[in-house]
């Protein structure tokens, strides 16, 4: 009887560090919701070395207003969801999408960033635009993002494919 309470003790012990370790990272090291806390974050986490978006490889064309050519990073929770084909990411996935001019030079950076209860009327996305130099150009619940991408707010506000 004390055996079993004990093996089961173990076995949630050992569950909980699976599901803890696994591949998102834990909620309390995921930046807030803020312009140069998330540029910090994309930095030390190299974002360039994450998975680009499934279907695009790097410098795709892309349309008004974002640039000439694109190219869009997605984390690994992102991707797992976007692959599961799960119709809605989850709390900590990130966007990165990198803005070419026609000369393919790189002209801007945009992230859609999602965290928990941040604005329930935008689907909780946090939406920044940084220029080459990392000066934050816009942050926040930012108005011109989200009434353009609300135009796909069936795909979880994403435009680049879909994710369900
Ligand atoms: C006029 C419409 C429009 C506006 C305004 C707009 N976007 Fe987009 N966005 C798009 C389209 C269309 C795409 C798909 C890429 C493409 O084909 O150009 C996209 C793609 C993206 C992506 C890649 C993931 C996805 O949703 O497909 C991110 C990240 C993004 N936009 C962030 C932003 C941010 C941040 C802002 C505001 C600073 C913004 N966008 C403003 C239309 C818009």
């Amino acid at each position: 009887m004390k055996r079993n309470v004990l093996t089961r003790m173990i076995c949630v012990a050992v569950l909980a560090v699976v599901a803890c370790g696994g591949s998102s990272l834990a909620a309390s090291e995921m930046p807030r919701a803020d312009g140069q806390a998330l540029l910090d974050f994309l930095k030390t986490s190299d974002y360039q070395s994450w998975s680009l978006f499934p279907g695009k490889g790097k410098l795709y064309e892309g349309r008004h207003p974002h640039g000439a050519f694109l190219t869009t990073y997605v984390s690994k929770d992102a991707l797992a969801a976007i692959e599961a084909k799960k119709g809605m990411l989850p709390v900590g996935a990130i966007l990165v999408k990198e803005n070419y001019s026609p000369e393919k030079k790189l002209a801007a950076i945009t992230a859609m960033y999602r965290v928990k209860g941040y604005d329930a009327e935008a689907g909780d996305w946090f939406w920044a635009k940084y220029a080459t130099d990392g000066k934050i150009l816009a942050e926040g619940k930012v108005k011109g993002c989200i009434n353009c991408h609300q135009a796909v707010l069936v795909n979880d506000w994403i435009f680049t494919g879909p994710v369900k």
